[in-house]
């Protein structure tokens, strides 16, 4: 009798075992990105904050961008919003005409541009702004209000348009390797900045990436892959196991590095245009005089390499070939420390050697060889 139903116990466990197995499966392979990005998102509950919204009525359809006000409306604090002062939205530029006088006494509005061949919304502030468009909103009355408020307050933390300097490039007819597919595969990187973005992760271009933008508008077209860089407290490892999956709209190419240490993953795209894409781990280090220096590393076999930079500040935003990519705010200093005083020369891709042409380039050492085989991974 007990002989029986241990042998039952066992049974159901083993089939608990194998459901449980199954899930992990499932939830690994399936469209885990979707749980992620609801996380952050919610409407408003809070009576007040329901009381303060409700009777804001704006006679044509408006987007809250009141950093303050979405603060309070986060933190479900919106009594503390002095009404006194005016709530700062944004209104499509086809109203322009439409202003009435009552409205101005409770809003400040600014100008937004909605163009259908850009992947962002660009606002008429000091100085001007863009954010990506695809975020999630909901209404009350006229007024729509962003669903991730923390997600859309980080991409107005760095929603500041710098323009890139079109300078011409003199450079003889090599064999280019992506002839002008810069639109596509601009196309391709924004998507993937769109992944990182489903995992909190705000990326911006790096090297030759960030080095075609500001000095030609464009992708340098002699170019093999794509350089971009999310910060080191930023990174989340589920994104390799997610860009294994097959909801993944990229596969995984390689995985070079420890996630605390010189972490580097290529992917490319499964459908449509293929570009490789480098995405680098940006680490911060203290100097010795107590200022900040970041850096980001680089493997060739065994020999670990390491490019530094001044303190990066990648709270800028860029127009490439219509979408909207996150720059440092200062390109020519990150320029001319990664590239020298020469950046706006053009040097075929074929003669430059990333392990020595850099300026910033230096050796950090060896994996250990029984390390290889987890630091350098080809899929
Ligand atoms: C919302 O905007 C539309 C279009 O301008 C307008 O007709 C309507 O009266 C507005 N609603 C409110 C509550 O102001
Ligand atoms: C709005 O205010 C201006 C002066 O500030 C006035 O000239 C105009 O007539 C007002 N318009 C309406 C519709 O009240
Ligand atoms: C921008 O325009 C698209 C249609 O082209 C629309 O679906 C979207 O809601 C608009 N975004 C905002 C914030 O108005
Ligand atoms: C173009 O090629 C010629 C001959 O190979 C060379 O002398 C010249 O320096 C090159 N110019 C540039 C801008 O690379
Ligand atoms: C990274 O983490 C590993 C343990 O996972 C540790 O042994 C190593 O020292 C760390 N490296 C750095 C640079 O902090």
């Amino acid at each position: 009798m007990i002989r029986n139903s241990l042998v039952i116990i066992s049974k159901f466990c083993v089939f608990l075992l194998i459901i449980f197995i199954f899930f992990n499966w499932l939830i690994r392979k399936a469209d885990y990105d979707l749980i992620i990005v609801s996380l952050d998102s919610k409407k408003v509950t809070s009576p007040q904050c329901i009381l303060f919204l409700e009777p804001l009525s704006i006679p044509y359809p408006a987007l809250l961008i009141d950093n303050h006000v979405l603060q309070f409306l986060h933190n479900e604090q919106c009594e503390k919003h002095d009404p006194m002062l005016k709530i700062k939205v944004a209104i499509d530029s086809k109203y322009k005409k439409k202003r009435d006088n009552e409205s101005l006494l409770f809003f400040e509005f600014f100008e937004m541009n909605n163009r259908t061949n850009k992947d962002y919304l660009q606002f008429s502030t000091q100085p001007t702004r863009v954010i990506p468009k695809n975020f999630e909103t909901y209404s009350i009355g006229n007024l729509s209000i962003p669903t991730n408020i923390p997600m859309f307050l980080e991409m107005w933390k760095r929603a500041v348009l710098l323009k890139c300097l079109n300078l011409p490039v003199r450079r003889n007819r090599t064999k280019t390797q992506q002839p002008n597919h810069g639109k596509e595969a601009a196309g391709k990187l924004a998507e993937f900045r769109d992944v990182l973005l489903k995992f909190n992760m705000f990326s911006f271009l790096n090297g030759g990436t960030l080095l075609g933008w500001y000095r030609e508008c464009g992708i340098i077209p002699h170019t093999g892959d794509m350089d971009i860089a999310v910060f080191s407290k930023h990174f989340r490892p589920e994104l390799v196991d997610f860009l294994q999956s097959r909801s993944s709209p990229f596969r995984l190419l390689r995985r070079i590095g420890r996630i605390n240490d010189s972490f580097e993953l290529t992917i490319t795209s499964k459908v449509s245009y293929p570009m490789n894409t480098d995405l680098f781990v940006m680490y911060e280090e203290k100097n010795k005089d107590g200022s900040v220096m970041n850096w980001v590393g680089g493997a060739s076999n065994a020999q670990k390499f390491k490019y530094t930079y001044p303190e990066y500040d990648p709270w800028c935003a860029a127009d490439l070939y219509g979408y909207l990519f996150w720059v440092t705010c200062s390109p020519q200093k990150m320029l001319i420390f990664e590239y020298g005083n020469l950046w706006y020369e053009d040097v075929p891709s074929s003669d430059y050697n990333w392990k020595s042409s850099a300026n910033n380039v230096q050796k950090n050492g060896f994996w250990k060889e029984e390390e290889l085989k987890q630091v350098y991974v080809m899929y």
